[in-house]
């Protein structure tokens, strides 16, 4: 019997996902680069293996898949992808289906959707890590929908169920579903940060202690923030290192990795003049918190700040609002982004869907996101912050992200991701700007022109008349 499906490269995500695949009942052939990681990923498979054909040549691996065939790549993203996919190209027949299931530029998923000729190419966004992929991730499709159509079936399986509904939509034509992703990883480095200035206020500020930085995510996770990232953020203050037997994360060193995805969703709504200030401090904190040796320096030279604020000056409750809020207009920036894109590009990216999508599967998962849908069904072209629910949760909560983020100013705490939170808020809520002074100075120096208020015909200041 032949395969119902074929997957190349068996890293961690690879692996989880070809297991998951043959736990949904599907039989699945796999090929890896190095034939003992094949043979050691079958071996270990237990009562799975009976599903899985390990190959150990390309060749053998197309052979094994029923034909028209679906193959997944799960390899790293970039010149890998496209060296696969021009060594798959002279083994299959007219198309047959390349599914892209790694964390691809959407770009680079354009172009190999132009590229595929008489293939099939999609690309698909799979977010929820090891356990996700294992279990059940959040899959976000996008290139021809009846290509979609033709694993869809396989697709909604294997992905996470909210409600019994399957976390797996097709986002639209192209690289929509690798866009959708970037943007989610972008929300996720926003959360992150977040998290992380919150837990820098506590630790520094308050003087918390690990465990009660972890007891105090706890609680959080019960209430409006519950979500995966309060969760695993109370599980991390919580651990204790098996080698020095102190809370673990004072054995991890203060620098933020980064892949890139966050960085091309900033770079991207740069182009599109989206406003996503939140993310982008997000990893501007990632690229600052890797030049370790220059905050040492700049320590030495000005000394550390007074963090200390007085106990009565700041609540934990009040922290949690200024959360609960940032949170808010993070996740508004993103769908706002992702609702430009969607014009600028010529999609129909469904938003009350991609709210969807994300409830359930993948890292940004949270309670709130199921509200989120709601509020974008009931009116997608509106800012999230201005849907009535959300209004209302921002106009109880905006003065602690106010109070936090001035306390944190006054004992040089750096809190940028709440801070942009803060000043896009007050920005969104401010009628009359100050870019009638930016218009002014543009007229100044290079005659730029401006719109008068009054709607009168002339465009330039009276600067150089006299
Ligand atoms: C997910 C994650 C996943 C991965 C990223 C994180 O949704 O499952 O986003 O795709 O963890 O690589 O990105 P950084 O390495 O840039 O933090």
């Amino acid at each position: 019997r032949k395969s119902d499906i074929g997957l190349i490269g068996l890293g961690t995500m690879g692996a989880a996902l070809a297991l998951n695949i043959a736990d949904n009942g599907f039989d699945i052939a796999v090929w890896n680069r190095t034939t003992s990681k094949t043979k050691d990923f079958h071996d270990k498979a237990g009562d799975l293996a009976a599903r899985i054909t390990p190959t150990e040549e390309l060749s053998e691996l197309v052979a094994a898949i029923a034909s028209p065939r679906a193959i997944i790549l799960m390899v790293p993203a970039g010149q890998a992808v496209d060296d696969q996919i021009a060594a798959l190209r002279p083994l299959l027949d007219p198309e047959d289906l390349i599914i892209d299931a790694g964390n691809a530029n959407f770009h680079d998923t354009n172009r190999r959707v132009k590229e595929a000729g008489d293939l099939a190419f999609i690309g698909i966004g799979v977010s929820g890590g090891e356990e996700g992929a294992r279990f059940g991730p959040s899959i976000m499709g996008g290139g021809k929908a009846e290509y979609w159509d033709r694993v869809s079936h396989i697709l909604k399986a294997i992905a996470a169920k909210h409600e019994g509904q399957p976390c797996a939509t097709w986002m639209g034509e192209a690289g929509a579903g690798h866009f959708v992703k970037a943007v989610h990883n972008g929300i996720e480095y926003a959360d992150m940060q977040m998290i992380a200035e919150t837990y820098g206020i506590m630790r520094d500020g308050l003087g918390y202690d690990h465990q009660k930085v972890a007891d105090t995510f706890a609680a959080w996770d019960k209430g409006a923030l519950r979500s995966y990232l309060i969760e695993i953020s109370g599980k991390v203050a919580a651990a204790t290192d098996p080698v020095s037997g102190k809370p673990m994360l004072e054995m991890i060193v203060d620098a933020a990795g980064q892949k890139g995805t966050g960085r091309w969703t900033v770079i991207e709504a740069q182009h599109l003049a989206a406003a996503i200030p939140a993310i982008e401090a997000a990893v501007v904190a990632r690229n600052l918190s890797s030049q370790r040796q220059a905050r040492a320096e700049g320590e030495a030279l000005f000394g550390a700040a007074p963090h200390h604020i007085p106990h009565d000056t700041l609540s934990k409750d009040s922290i949690e609002e200024a959360l609960i809020a940032g949170k808010i207009l993070c996740y508004a920036q993103g769908f706002q982004m992702i609702a430009k894109a969607s014009d600028a590009f010529g999609w129909t990216l469904p938003l009350p869907a991609i709210a969807e999508v994300w409830r359930e599967g993948c890292i940004i998962r949270s309670a709130m996101l199921d509200d989120m849908a709601n509020a974008l069904r009931e009116d997608e072209d509106r800012n999230l912050m201005m849907a009535p629910y959300f209004a209302d949760i921002l106009k109880k909560t905006h003065k602690s992200l106010r109070h936090v983020v001035a306390q944190a100013a006054l004992h040089g705490i750096a809190v940028p991701a709440l801070s942009s939170g803060l000043a896009y808020f007050d920005a969104m809520r401010t009628a009359r700007g100050t870019a009638n002074m930016i218009q002014g100075q543009r007229d100044f120096f290079g005659a730029h022109g401006f719109e008068r208020m009054d709607g009168g015909d002339g465009t330039h200041g009276p600067w150089h008349s006299d």
